[in-house]
């Protein structure tokens, strides 16, 4: 499908790192001793050959589905008969509550009715510049030479920046939230991954009684309330425009409580940017070729000034190495459901209560849908090179109703981002030790990413 893809032994196109990838399915003892320390190391082999493969854990029906048709009747067509696992969204409610990425049913539907448009592209477009001038800032910081930085964290604390600009129109008192909040769930016990029956599920819903999430509610709570109270004349920030928005439906606003688990539910979702800013550097120092022509179309489009909204559409290879980034290492890399009813998935039966796994991490490098699937290759996004492959070969936000509510506005953070520091640096890799993906709720670099910093 690609042009520039070339063989194996070409030392220009070295793979990537990967976790260990075990040749057969581990045993329930490996399993339990691996998903701890990796869950992405327990992806053998025969999933990424396989386009759905059904497996048990203990009692518990297990079916990965690859086929682009399968993700397509999970995510969409029977989007209704594949709710969240949930137990995981147990992990969630502890401290989103109501919160689409922890809720169900009616409630979620109306939080996402009134979410959406807040988080829409148009309105934030006029952050752009904003959060261009907080990159430069931060980037005339950042410690060029041999001192080796850990880009995976620096990224991590400019990405905090922008994100406290958009929600809280950079209020200083929003920081210490969105870093709690980046990190939610909060240490998961052994008990939250087990599935139960629902009765039980909700009793062991943890109503911690944390001080920091105590605190946090307070302080959201007053953001909240100072953005509703009569004469504020402050930002009309993401928190503001949650506390006025109206659904459609009904006409009526969120109740304050309900803000609150959605703005929470947000920020945390917001998180997930920080993983694609880091693997980008990772990938571009493994790849001088590709840097060079990033650093070309940087050059070109900007003329050395700094990015502006109307950049953003004509950085299009830019774009490609972004979309690229997120096939190879997609920052949520899994995405779990369970079947309420019973139901036929490509010819296979699937049984009421059978968690359904669509993994990015195996979708994005099967062999049946991809070509060379662990080689970094952003003209594979060319349109001449995508005709034929199927859409949801590709899901880094999801797919269907739940989409990623983000996705829009994590675009143009990414790529103004990516377009203010590529155009002054270049990260050259700090160690020679193995970079080891580590799965978790999102996908990064275990114990981080040590770079150099030159300035081009
Ligand atoms: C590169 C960045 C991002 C990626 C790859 C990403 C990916 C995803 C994926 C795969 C899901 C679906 C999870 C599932 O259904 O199991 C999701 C859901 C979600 N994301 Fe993102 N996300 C990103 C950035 C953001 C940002 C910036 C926000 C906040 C504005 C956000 C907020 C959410 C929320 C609230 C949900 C739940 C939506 C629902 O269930 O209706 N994400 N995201």
């Amino acid at each position: 499908m690609s042009g520039t893809l070339v063989s194996e032994a070409d030392p220009a196109w070295p793979v990537p790192a990967m976790p260990p990838r075990p040749a057969r399915p581990l045993s329930m003892l490996e399993l339990l001793r691996t998903v701890p320390t990796n869950s992405l190391a327990v992806c053998d082999e025969p999933l990424f050959d396989e386009l759905v493969v059904k497996r048990h854990y203990l009692a518990q029906p297990v079916c990965f589905v690859s086929d682009p048709a399968g993700v397509r009747q999970i995510l969409i067509d029977k989007f209704d008969n594949y709710p969240r696992v949930s137990s995981i969204r147990r992990l969630f409610e502890t401290d989103l509550r109501t919160g689409t990425l922890a809720s169900e049913g009616e409630t979620w539907r109306r939080h996402r009715r009134i979410a959406t448009p807040t988080i829409d592209h148009r309105s934030l477009r006029p952050d752009v510049p904003d959060l261009v001038a907080i990159a430069e800032g931060m980037a005339d910081g950042l410690p060029v030479g041999e001192a080796p930085v850990d880009i995976e964290r620096w990224v991590g604390g400019l990405a905090t920046l922008l994100w406290n600009r958009v929600v809280t129109g950079g209020d200083p008192a929003g920081l210490p939230i969105l870093r709690w909040l980046s990190k939610v769930p909060h240490k998961p016990r052994a008990i939250d991954l087990v599935p139960v029956p629902a009765w039980l599920g909700r009793r062991l819903v943890r109503h911690r009684r944390d001080p920091a999430l105590a605190e946090l509610d307070r302080q959201l709570h007053a953001m909240i309330a100072a953005r509703k109270a009569p004469g504020y004349d402050g930002p009309q920030d993401l928190l503001y425009r949650l506390a006025h928005m109206r659904d459609r439906g009904d006409g009526q606003p969120l109740p304050d409580g309900e803000v609150r688990d959605e703005a929470a539910s947000l920020i945390a979702g917001g998180a997930a940017s920080v993983r694609a800013l880091t693997w980008i550097w990772y990938l571009l120092a493994l790849h001088p070729q590709v840097e060079a022509r990033f650093h070309a179309e940087l050059d070109a489009v900007l003329g050395g000034r700094v990015p502006t909204p109307e950049d953003l559409p004509k950085l299009v290879y830019t774009r490609r190495v972004l979309d690229e980034v997120m096939r190879l290492y997609p920052p949520i890399p899994a995405i779990l459901r369970q079947a309420a009813a019973g139901d036929v998935i490509c010819g296979h039966r699937i049984r009421r209560g059978t968690i359904v796994a669509v993994l990015p991490w195996v979708i994005h490098r099967h062999r049946r849908l991809w070509p060379e699937p662990d080689r970094f290759d952003p003209d594979r996004f060319l349109e001449e090179n995508s005709a034929g492959r199927p859409k949801l070969a590709y899901l880094p936000f999801a797919a269907g109703p739940r989409v990623c509510v983000g996705a829009s506005f994590a675009l143009t953070q990414l790529l103004t981002t990516i377009a203010v520091l590529g155009r002054r640096f270049r990260f050259r890799l700090a160690s020679t030790a193995p970079v080891v993906p580590f799965g978790a709720i999102s996908l990064q670099p275990k114990g981080g990413l040590p770079v150099r910093v030159e300035r081009r």
